[in-house]
């Protein structure tokens, strides 16, 4: 993991892996918090369809008229879609299931790879003086993803430590290359995350084993157990950083943010 130098204005990461339910959406939302309760200003961009970063934060339904949809397709100033959350120090850019037809609708644009850059480039972001920018991609490698690797900095992969978790990966490293052949050249990994990780389970460990010696470096040293509180959390509407500050999923998500740092150096340049 080296070589990543801090860039002026927000560090973008897309958080991203086709698989489903491996802890994406999870990632996203405790890392921003994690960031965030160390006084650095963070941008949640939900792109999925299905909501859930926005959900899982308290964004209510009726209060997503205008949505990362729009951010894409219309043209709207990022203020206009842009929240703020309970949670100091972080803002989100909600979705909904209006996103679900952005991959047809964005296809017929010329610049349909690279409409979240240019609208996560509109000057008026620099008013929220962020330091990171985490955009929750879908399940698939669709336009949307591409969207997010084309806007990003970088890729943070969360793995669910579980059976043919390695599988994939070569397809999302594939596409990482096709990016910075084709409109990204400067987009890195900046690592994989091991997930929903019980350390009682062989499997658990074997799959952590396979994963350090085949990406070796790539993977973080942090790894995010399986926790009853992580996933209890987002039915109140919190990060588990506020949910239940202590749990071993709180304590495991600000490792994590602190390794990011340690990576990247601290706030904005
Ligand atoms: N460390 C964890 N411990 C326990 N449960 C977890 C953990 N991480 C995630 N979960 C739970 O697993 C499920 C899937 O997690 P999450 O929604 O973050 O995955 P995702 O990759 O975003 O899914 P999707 O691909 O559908 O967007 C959720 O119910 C979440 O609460
Ligand atoms: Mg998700």
């Amino acid at each position: 993991m080296s070589d990543r130098t801090r860039p002026s204005g927000p560090k973008i990461i897309a958080v991203a892996n086709q698989k489903g339910g491996v802890g994406k959406t999870t990632t996203t939302i405790n890392l921003g918090a994690a960031l965030a309760e160390q006084g650095l200003r963070v941008l949640l961009v939900d792109l999925d369809p299905q909501g859930n970063a926005s959900t899982g934060l308290g964004v209510a339904k009726e209060d997503r008229a205008i949505t990362t949809y729009d951010l894409l397709l219309s043209d709207v100033s990022i203020q206009d879609v842009v929240q703020t959350t309970d949670f100091e120090g972080l803002w989100i850019a909600p979705s909904n299931s209006d996103l679900s037809s952005a991959d047809i609708e964005m296809a017929a644009s010329e610049r349909r790879s690279f409409l979240l850059r240019d609208a996560l480039r509109q000057p008026a972001i620099d008013t929220y003086n962020l330091d990171y920018i985490l955009i929750d991609c879908p399940p698939s490698l669709s336009l949307l993803t591409v969207n997010a690797m084309v806007a990003a900095h970088s890729v943070l992969v969360p793995l669910q430590s579980e059976f043919f978790a390695l599988e994939g990966l070569s397809q999302l490293l594939l596409t990482v290359r096709e990016v910075r052949a084709k409109a990204n050249p400067d987009l890195r990994i900046e690592g994989v995350v091991l997930t929903m990780f019980d350390g009682r389970n062989n499997l658990s460990r074997q799959v952590e084993a396979d994963a350090r010696e085949n990406l070796g470096d790539l993977i973080f040293h942090t790894v995010i157990p399986r926790n009853v509180r992580i996933s209890e959390a987002p039915s109140f509407a919190l990060p588990v950083l506020s949910y239940d500050s202590r749990s071993k999923g709180s304590r495991a998500y600000r490792a994590l943010a602190d390794e990011l740092v340690a990576l990247n150096g601290h706030g904005a340049v």
